[in-house]
């Protein structure tokens, strides 16, 4: 997005009013970047109902049509369809591999690409992406025999993978990251052997339950477990997806709910697979009043409505396992701190470091700009409420959620608020602009 020629003006967002209605969020980004990548290398046709259709997965569908995969246009409201390849169908691409501004794009495919015996592949993206660390993926693929070169000895984009032979092995990760838990899964259905991952804490399950789904061989030890074991050999069969609503999406709204007065928000159909589910147990320790209806399960994922609205709220405390089941909604949370009684603390957080920007340096510096007290650690940061928040000049700093938290932290801010690159929702939730202006009507 940094890199667009002309960027799109800023946006002028009014403080004060309230929200009140029914909002659907987009489909999960994670669940549509797997159904889109396990479908090109099934047998068979996959069809996805729900895939989000926001840049992230256009990054890794187009990846996918550079190697002779075929996948329908991607609209809203429209299935997508994926015309599998086999486990070894991918073509040598005849260009750069581009994976936007897309983390989960890059690492899964380095992970799909990696086995792929005596083919070249380049991936590269935006100035962003090419400053995130790749070598947590390309060291624990290089222990399976990969052969990945890139910047700074490997850690930063553009990266070349010559597809190499890879043997089964047991890999602990030295950190919470369903990416790189995902990577190494994907590069062990082409492995001589079983591949075992061990994580420090549980990340998302999304691979674990779609791969399952998909047909591949998986043992989890239990729900939550840290370690997941893949064994090869067998072929993954085309499926029908059905893609819940992205909570991590439904947290701005969730977070809006709580604290703007007079707000009542329903949110429909949102994902609600445990391993994502931090910001309602968040959002509860603080006093939040929110209500899970409809609960239901819907192909293999839990999914319910969330009805929210606005009351007094208690400042949290957040760190430890709980950190990767929220890791996304901390700028949102970081807002609500704002205004909630006492500081709120969150520490073992350093991953937001190295996301889409530094999360915590930006969200300290943008949301002080509107008069936020932030105190930033190294792992995190402490806000004190409750703090009247007052309309400023802000920037997205091209950062999806960033964009989309400060304007939640806008609507409740006296006087007005021009927010600059807003266009970096586009990443996860293109409709977020008009969802807001519905919902503020
Ligand atoms: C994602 C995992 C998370 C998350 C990202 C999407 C995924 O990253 O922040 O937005 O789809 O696997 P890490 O697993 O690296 O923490």
């Amino acid at each position: 997005m940094a890199e667009s020629p002309a960027s799109p003006a800023p946006l002028s967002l009014a403080g004060g009013g309230s929200l009140n209605g029914s909002v659907r969020v987009p489909g999960d980004k994670s669940i549509s970047h797997r159904a889109l990548l396990f479908g090109a290398i099934a047998e068979g046709t996959t069809r996805i109902d729900g895939l989000l259709p926001a840049e992230d997965p256009l990054s890794t569908a187009a990846c996918l049509r550079a190697m002779g995969v075929t996948v329908s246009a991607i609209r809203a409201g429209e299935p997508v369809t994926v015309q599998g390849v086999g486990l070894d169908g991918f073509q040598e691409p005849f260009d750069v591999l581009d994976c936007g501004n897309s983390g989960t794009t890059m690492r899964l495919m380095l992970g799909l690409l990696a086995g792929r015996v005596g083919r070249h592949f380049v991936l590269s993206g935006d100035s962003s992406l090419r400053g995130r660390p790749m070598r947590r993926v390309g060291g624990p693929l290089a222990e399976m025999g990969a052969v990945i070169h890139g910047r700074k000895n490997g850690n930063f984009a553009p990266l070349a993978v010559l597809g190499a032979r890879l043997r089964g092995t047991t890999i602990h990760t030295p950190v919470a990251s369903a990416q790189v838990k995902s990577a190494i899964l994907l590069a062990g259905l082409t492995a001589d052997g079983p591949t075992t991952v061990i994580e420090p804490a549980q990340s998302r399950d999304h691979s674990e339950r779609m791969l399952r789904a998909f047909g591949a061989e998986l043992e989890v030890s239990g729900p939550g477990s840290t370690q997941v074991t893949l064994t090869p050999g067998r072929s993954l069969r085309g499926q029908e997806v059905v893609v819940p609503g992205d909570i991590s999406s439904a947290a701005f709204w969730l977070v809006a709910g709580a604290i703007t007065p007079g707000a009542r928000l329903t949110v429909e159909n949102v994902g609600l697979n445990p391993s994502r589910t931090g910001i309602l147990e968040v959002l509860g320790q603080m006093g939040a009043r929110i209500e899970v209806l409809n609960a239901r399960d819907v192909a293999g994922e839990p999914v319910g409505d969330l009805r929210v609205s606005h009351g007094p709220l208690q400042a949290f405390e957040i760190g430890g396992d709980l950190i990767p089941r929220l890791v996304d909604e901390i700028p949102v949370l970081a807002v609500a701190a704002c205004c909630a009684e006492g500081v709120s603390r969150i520490r073992d957080a350093a991953e937001l470091r190295v996301k889409e920007t530094d999360r915590l340096a930006v969200m300290a510096r943008q949301l002080g700009a509107m008069g936020a007290r932030i105190e930033e650690f190294d792992d995190g940061m402490a806000v004190s409420g409750v703090t009247a928040l007052r309309g400023a000049s802000v920037d997205s700093e091209t950062d999806h959620r960033v964009a989309m938290s400060l304007a939640v932290a806008a609507g409740i801010a006296s006087g007005s608020t021009t927010l600059h690159r807003p266009e970096a929702a586009a990443v996860s939730y293109p409709d977020f602009w008009n969802d807001l202006q519905r919902l503020r009507a």
